[in-house]
């Protein structure tokens, strides 16, 4: 008689198991994730990277005291957005997850950086694309690197048996949704898989010291185990963000056991590869030779950075019954608030305009500090004022039309009065925790936006 086999569901957004068949997940809360999927295979030596039995590590207890630190063994790579993300550098022996939609350049980031990494051996595993592909996509890299090697396999076992001759420096995977482990019977992409592999790319990782870099596609309809499924397992889950017709790229820390995870590179997609942008203000303000109303330079903070971003707003008289409310890169319920409190506190009839917001770059922005900017900017273009192109904004907007204060204003002063401009406008409770003399910057406080809209509209 075969033997029994064992099944159980998985929810394939977070990896959640139960032993029946549910609607709805109870532990990510979505609907119709739950597949069924073969937990395991007979199989006495389940989860071993190592090809044979008797070269396993046996892990004994150590006392805390005897484990020694190794200090400043970072491996600093080429790409400073890449370190700066990563607290400072490579890890050895960390698991890094690069998760990311398909198409952003998950791909293209990991090649070109297997390609600066002069001195390293680095071994790039591909379950999705052909050598001639990845040929093609390195031929439009500007970067040569003769220690770069690459290997379609879509098995771990073969990927560990060739890892164990080659002994690479660093390896690639692309993607954790292809790798199959035989060890698991559900199919490629399944939780059971993904969650199997990643188990065998970690025990390698700490094994042999060896930093892996595992690629996961995120899809928005979660209909591939969702990386969420590994973000518990893996050391950091770095994520690659942004529109894919817009050329920035920002790659976040999600989660980092040795580094902090505010920090955010930013790239640009350029035929030939991603381009480290190390001064993202200038790029994400227009040049334009004549300026516009419904313009608004805002001081934001991502991460430790600050940023300098422009926001656009259209007001226009609504056509039909419902004035239309639209915003790309703010939150929408914000938008509303905010244009109550204009027409509550400023009087702006806005309720029977369309309002149009944009921040451009692509960016998505939750900082509150770029709501004076957000307001300024419907203001101007409802008035058809232009706002001077040397003045920016850093406050938040309280309910009651108050100006209120924010963190970190003094980084976000040095940065407007690096990229030139003339005036800021801040919050008049900001001002006690800042020394003025340090700037040379003019720095405008109020604690109404009356006062402000005075200034600038007339
Ligand atoms: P890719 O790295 O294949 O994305 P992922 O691995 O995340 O699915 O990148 C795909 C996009 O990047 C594709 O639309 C083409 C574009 N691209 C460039 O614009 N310039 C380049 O130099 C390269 C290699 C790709
Ligand atoms: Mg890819």
């Amino acid at each position: 008689m075969p033997p029994k086999i064992k099944t159980s569901y998985f929810c394939q957004n977070c990896g959640y198991q139960s032993p029946k068949w549910l609607g709805k997940c109870p532990s990510c809360e979505n609907w119709n994730t739950f597949v069924e999927e073969i937990i395991q295979k007979e199989q006495p030596e389940k989860g071993s990277w190592k090809t044979s039995t008797s070269q396993k590590v046996a892990f004994k207890p150590i006392a805390l005291e005897a484990v020694e630190l190794a200090q400043d063994e970072r491996i600093v790579t080429p790409d400073k957005e890449l370190n700066r993300v990563l607290g400072g550098g490579i890890v050895p022996g960390s698991l890094i997850l690069i998760g990311g939609e398909p198409g952003i350049g998950k791909s293209t980031l990991m090649l070109q950086i297997a390609l600066q990494m002069q001195n390293y051996k680095v071994l790039y595993v591909s379950g999705e694309e052909s050598l001639q592909q990845i040929k093609m996509r390195a031929e439009r890299l500007p970067f040569k690197n003769s220690n770069c090697y690459l290997l379609t396999e879509t098995s771990t076992q073969n990927i560990f048996k060739q890892v164990e001759i080659f002994e690479p420096d660093i390896l690639v995977i692309d993607s954790i949704q292809t790798l199959q482990s035989a060890f698991v019977e559900s199919a490629v992409g399944s939780v059971s898989q993904v969650r199997e592999c990643t188990a065998e790319l970690m025990k390698f990782a700490k094994e042999s010291r060896t930093p892996v870099f595992i690629i996961g596609h995120i899809t928005k309809e979660g209909t591939l185990a969702g990386p969420k499924v590994l973000e518990h397992m893996v050391d950091a889950v770095l994520t690659f963000e942004g529109d894919r017709h817009l050329v920035y790229r920002i790659l976040r820390a999600n989660k980092n056991r040795f580094g902090s995870t505010s920090e955010l590179g930013i790239y640009e997609m350029l035929s030939n590869g991603l381009r480290e942008v190390s001064n993202p203000s200038e790029i994400l303000l227009t040049q334009r030779e004549e300026p516009i109303s419904g313009i608004a330079i805002g001081a934001t903070l991502e991460g430790n950075r600050p940023l300098l971003i422009e926001i656009q707003s259209l007001v226009s008289i609504t056509n039909y019954g419902t004035p239309q409310r639209s915003s790309t890169g703010f939150d929408q319920k914000r938008l509303n608030m905010l244009l109550a409190v204009l027409e509550k506190r400023g009087g702006y009839r806005l309720g029977s305009q369309d309002v149009f917001l944009n921040i451009t770059g692509g960016l998505k922005i939750e900082d509150p500090a770029i709501d004076l900017a957000v307001c300024t900017s419907i203001i101007s273009s409802y008035q058809d004022t232009i706002i001077p192109n040397n003045i920016c904004f850093a406050a938040e907007v309280g309910l009651g039309g108050e100006i209120r204060a924010i963190q970190k204003v003094e980084q976000r002063i040095s940065e407007a009065e690096k990229l030139g401009f003339q005036a800021i406008y801040v919050s008049k409770y900001n001002l006690k925790s800042i020394n003025t003399e340090n700037f040379k910057i003019e720095i405008r406080a109020a604690a109404k936006l009356e006062g402000i809209f005075e200034q600038l509209f007339g």
